[in-house]
């Protein structure tokens, strides 16, 4: 095993954005899957759309309903999981994440202007949605509001901070690089893919 040496950026991360880049051609490749855990212990998983990077460059953020179930979970455990495939390139990334819900309670100037900023950018389509009865009740429950300007309350931004990154690469040689965020500087070793 090659020996871990400390960085204060993150390569995988460099790898990821370079992935985006190469694979921007795919209509696809924007979503990623995202695993939390219920408060009764089980892994839940979906499909979500990749909304950007936050302020700091390394935050991924992911727009929601702040009533669906997710919002539960992360309330409980804040740690996620993301895969994330990309198929022109072949490269597969695993990202363990801490996220922040930033939703109309939030307090931080800056985290509610990206949260308007993203609402903005949105579609109609999009936004409507935010408008429709709480995703998961029974069909028919609930009323569609009037989509507004403003951001409703339903509109929640996750925002996901990666604490350990598995990079595996199928190509021609197979290769695995894991990264682990400790006391703020990044590690990464090679390891069999
Ligand atoms: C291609 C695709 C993209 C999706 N994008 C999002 C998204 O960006 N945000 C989101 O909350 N749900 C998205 N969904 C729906 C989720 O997969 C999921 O059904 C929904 O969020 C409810 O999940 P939950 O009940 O576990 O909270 C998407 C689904 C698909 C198939």
């Amino acid at each position: 095993m090659k020996e871990t040496i400390p960085v204060a950026s993150c390569e995988a991360l460099v790898q990821l954005k370079t992935a985006l880049r190469k694979n921007r051609r795919d209509a696809h490749h924007r979503y990623f899957q995202i695993a939390t855990v219920t408060p009764e212990g089980q892994p839940k998983n979906r499909t979500v759309v990749f909304r950007g990077f936050g302020a700091d460059d390394t935050s991924l953020l992911v727009i929601t309903d702040s009533r669906s179930e997710k919002i539960v979970e992360l309330e409980q455990n804040a740690s996620a999981e993301i895969a994330w495939y990309f198929t022109r390139t072949r490269e597969q990334f695993r990202i363990s994440a801490l996220t922040t819900c930033v939703d109309y309670r939030c307090h931080s100037m800056e985290d509610s202007a990206l949260r308007d900023q993203v609402w903005q950018q949105l579609s109609e389509a999009a936004r409507a949605q935010f408008f429709w009865p709480g995703p998961g009740l029974p069909l028919d429950t609930g009323t569609t509001a009037a989509v507004t300007d403003a951001a409703p309350d339903t509109f929640a931004l996750l925002k996901l901070s990666p604490v350990a990154i598995d990079h595996l690469v199928l190509s021609k040689v197979q290769t695995r690089r894991r990264s682990q965020l400790q006391d703020g500087r990044w590690h990464e070793h090679w390891v069999n893919p």
